[in-house]
């Protein structure tokens, strides 16, 4: 689908830019979404594998899940999606990435000053004291670590249930308060208070773009929706603006 000259146009050095992703801009480095066909969530429980509660009830389950996804997450690079955020970043002095995403590929690609909504699946932390781990364990092994304070060890990711982090959730929402141009990327836009950011944007008068190969419950609120994987729409998007010579 065409990019519409009102987005190049919009799109100046001074423009105010705020983006939103999911998993669907990790999905042509295969990594598995959520909500689609053959998504994590058609295969596995979130209340079971997603929350506290579930990981109280069976951690060794949980931590193995977790193990096997950074294995996967651990083999994969960024794809072009990543890298022309990472190159929008670069020509854009107003811009924030706001990702939902805990699988660090926007950093692998260069992008810098990420906000983690919803934490990352590299790190670690004690359920009890709080007390921060990099991810130093074996991954093949299903004993959960456990603090020196006993607690035990859990990844640092947000769980259903659970607040986002403080500082991130602030940024976020001021980065939607205070832009001219809104993206949602890659993302269903069905979880909360994450899908909220863009209709904040349009509320203050953004223009909010979609790129998403499918519909989602944010198309009939976004101005323009380009139905493309991001690793063809972010590119094609980043060459327009080198042929408008921002
Ligand atoms: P979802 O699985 O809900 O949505 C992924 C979206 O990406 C779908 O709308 C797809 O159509 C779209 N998509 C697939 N391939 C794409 C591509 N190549 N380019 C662009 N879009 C593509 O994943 P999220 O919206 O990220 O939360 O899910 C949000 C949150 O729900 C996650 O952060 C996670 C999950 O439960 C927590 O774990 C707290
Ligand atoms: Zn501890």
């Amino acid at each position: 689908m065409k990019i519409s000259n009102k987005l190049i146009e919009l799109l100046d050095l001074d423009c105010r830019i705020a983006i939103l992703t999911g998993t669907g801009v990790s999905a042509e480095s295969g990594v598995s979404t959520f909500r689609d066909p053959d998504g994590l969530w058609s295969r596995f429980n979130p209340a079971e594998l997603a929350s506290m509660n579930g990981f109280m009830s069976n951690p060794e389950l949980v931590w193995s899940w977790y193990n096997y996804r950074r294995e996967i997450i651990n083999s994969v690079k960024p794809n072009p999606g990543h890298y022309a955020l990472a190159e929008m970043q670069k020509l854009f002095p107003y811009y924030t990435l706001i990702t939902q995403n805990v699988d660090r590929l926007h950093q692998s690609a260069g992008s810098s000053n990420v906000i983690e909504l919803h934490g990352n699946i590299i790190d670690n932390h004690c359920v009890r004291c709080e007390e921060p781990f990099s991810n130093e364990f074996d991954l093949r092994s299903k004993v959960v670590p456990h603090c020196k304070c006993g607690g035990m060890i859990r990844p640092s990711v947000v769980w259903f249930g659970e607040m986002l982090p403080d500082a991130a959730i602030a940024d976020a929402y001021y980065a939607a308060e205070n832009c001219d141009v809104f993206f949602s990327i890659g993302t269903s836009a069905e979880v909360f208070p994450a899908a909220n950011l863009p209709h904040i944007a349009r509320s203050k008068g953004a223009y909010v773009v979609e790129i998403n190969p499918n519909q989602t419950s944010l198309s009939n609120y976004a101005d323009e929706c380009l139905r493309q994987p991001s690793g063809i729409a972010m590119p094609e998007l980043i060459l327009q603006l080198k042929v408008k010579k921002i």
